[in-house]
């Protein structure tokens, strides 16, 4: 009798027709778990704080018909009011808090980058987008990372929500002005978002391809996204960007659509290793790119940092190389973080800790401390924007009066 020979080809064939089928059964039980995202809500007093006024100007307000009726719950015989990150900011509008960009500055590109993956890229770019939203600003957040974790965490199920068109993969093969299409709204309504798909992996070997870098009409193929970003920039006070653990061309396209990188470091030898081989290969890209690229600041933040001795002499040694760099606040380990990655959930979205109070309150705190310290650099980045166009401005008016 002769043996059947091993066809690794059918082999395949087969396994895609019947994982196609399993992946349809899979998708079928997560829709039946859809959920829509929502905000958490607060009472008047937290508003008023949020929104930088007082509980009675709010209602004055309301009274007046300067600002919406507002939502009211049962609390025990009373009636409450309760309000949202978006109706906080629609407070702000009304008394002309809303912060913004200054006039004479444009959208800063925050990317949040480095080579080693679980350094806390995603949840600290999460969290700075969401931050700003609470705050106030317009953002635009942008999932450059396949794994589609920022994705996920607003309730989008790549492929049963997302389809061709609904990432960064057409604004960077065929169209800059595509990416309009591909942002979609979210339950912040000043926070959109570039989702990210699976099938986004495509665009690292696309773009490699060497009738790409001859392809005039795009433009290099690492300049792509900061083409495509200038469609929609104007509408936006500041883009953050999540990167995937690797520097193909999605993520060398955050790096020369940057204006400012925050480069995560948990601060174990292997990830400071590992940090040095980035900025090894940074310089390279830099001289290879010296037109594209124009980061103007990069800050080091430490992320994870456990209470060991030995975490703390890596501190010092790191603060020793790099001091300069490194923001001042730092994320340490909170088990806060690590339960509202495997629930998908940023922790500015829930009200209700599902651990201790004291561990939440500490978690938010030290989140509000980077993202300040993060924020205080945008906005050193609008000031030199600003005094830079000042002076062109008066060297401008001095040649042509001299
Ligand atoms: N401060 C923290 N304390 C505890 N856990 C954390 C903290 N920051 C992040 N984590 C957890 O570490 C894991 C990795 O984080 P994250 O996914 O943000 O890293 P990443 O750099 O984006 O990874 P990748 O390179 O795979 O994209 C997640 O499970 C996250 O919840
Ligand atoms: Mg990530």
């Amino acid at each position: 009798m002769q043996a059947m020979r091993f066809n690794f080809r059918t082999l395949c064939r087969n396994a895609a027709e019947r994982g196609g089928q399993m992946q349809q059964r899979l998708l079928d039980a997560l829709e039946a778990r859809h959920t829509v995202k929502t905000l958490p809500e607060f009472g008047i007093e937290r508003a008023a704080q949020l929104a930088s006024c007082t509980a009675n100007h709010i209602r004055n307000l309301e009274t007046r018909g300067d600002l919406p009726e507002p939502r009211m719950v049962e609390a025990g015989s009373i009636q409450r009011r309760i309000y949202n990150y978006n109706e906080i900011n629609r407070i702000r509008d009304a008394i002309g808090k809303r912060p913004s960009r200054p006039n004479g500055a444009g959208c800063v590109r925050v990317v949040f980058s480095n080579l080693k993956g679980g350094v806390a890229k995603t949840t600290m770019s999460l969290h700075f987008a969401q931050y700003l939203a609470r705050e106030g600003y317009r953002i635009l957040l942008i999932d450059a990372d396949p794994q589609a974790t920022v994705t996920g965490a607003f309730g989008f199920i790549p492929d049963l929500d997302l389809g061709d068109g609904d990432d960064l993969f057409p604004a960077l093969t065929e169209t800059p002005s595509l990416i309009t299409q591909a942002i979609k709204q979210t339950h912040w309504d000043n926070l959109d978002l570039v989702p990210a798909r699976l099938a986004l992996q495509y665009t690292d070997w696309r773009l490699s391809q060497p009738e790409e870098r001859g392809n005039e009409a795009l433009g290099p193929p690492p300049v792509r996204l900061h083409r495509a970003l200038k469609q929609v920039e104007n509408r936006y006070d500041i883009i953050v960007i999540d990167t995937p653990p690797s520097l193909g061309m999605l993520s060398l396209n955050a790096i020369a659509a940057a204006n400012l990188i925050v480069m995560p470091i948990v601060p174990h030898m292997y990830d400071i290793s590992s940090s040095v081989q980035y900025f090894r290969i940074l310089e390279q890209l830099c001289a290879l790119y010296e037109r594209e690229i124009n980061v103007q600041r990069l800050s080091i933040l430490l992320t994870k940092v456990d209470a060991s001795t030995e975490t703390l002499n890596n501190i010092a040694v790191i603060n020793g190389a790099y001091g300069e760099l490194l923001l001042s606040n730092r994320m340490s380990l909170t088990k806060e973080l690590q339960k509202s990655a495997s629930d998908q959930l940023s922790i500015y979205e829930i009200d209700q800790p599902r651990g201790s109070r004291d561990t939440y309150n500490r978690a938010i705190m030290m989140l509000d401390g980077v993202n300040t310290e993060i924020l205080l650099a945008v906005r050193q980045l609008w000031q030199q924007e600003i005094l830079s166009g000042i002076e062109a401005t008066e060297a401008s008016s001095a040649g042509a009066s001299s």
